[in-house]
């Protein structure tokens, strides 16, 4: 199971389990159908940073945009927000190996994700900003919507706590993971 990939040290800091819980049923609502995917799930099989891989990293992000939407007291579009963020890392196969991703994985991964997205899901404008501008300000360009600053930001604290061990999504992950489980099989 993906919190097995997730060995991080440090439980969540300072977030209600209703605050917690709110988020996890936004980002089920809002991305059941990009989570039941069978290209979304064959993220499981693609690493991403450390040890988790790419399914568990784009929950994780979507998560986290919402939390720093709330932190901010953004008012964002947040099923846009979750949508980009779950295909932010579509691009669907193992970075590591150089034979399958290049020698331009960071500057290419955004513009292959958002073709893969594109192929197989209805996208919207801010969607594709998210997905296609996530990497700034490692990549250009600039991100037009507040969605977009919000994954560039979530994006880097998951990859931080990924590498580092920062704190921990296990709750949250396990949470998730359970009920897409559930999902599938019905
Ligand atoms: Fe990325
Ligand atoms: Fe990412």
């Amino acid at each position: 199971m993906a919190h097995h990939l997730l060995l991080h040290y440090k439980e969540e800091p300072f977030y209600s389990i209703k605050a917690r819980e709110a988020l996890i049923g936004q980002v089920l609502t809002y991305g059941e159908d990009v989570l039941c995917s069978a290209g979304f799930q064959s993220e499981r099989d693609f690493m991403q940073h450390g040890r988790t891989n790419c399914y568990t990293h784009s929950i994780c992000v979507a998560y986290v945009a919402l939390r720093w939407a709330d932190f901010f007291h953004a008012d964002v579009d947040r099923r846009s927000l979750v949508r980009g963020c779950l295909l932010h890392d579509y691009f669907l196969y193992d970075w590591h190996d150089k034979a399958a991703a290049g020698h331009r994985h960071t500057i290419n991964h955004p513009k292959i994700a958002l073709a893969n997205a594109e192929r197989d899901f209805e996208l919207n404008d801010k969607e594709r900003d998210i997905i296609r501008k996530h990497m700034f300000p490692l990549c250009f360009p600039f991100p037009k919507y507040k969605e977009s600053w919000l994954i560039t930001l979530a994006d880097k604290t998951c990859a931080a706590s990924e590498i580092w061990h920062l704190w921990s999504l296990e709750q949250v992950i396990t949470a998730l993971d359970r009920r897409i489980d559930s999902l599938l099989r019905t």
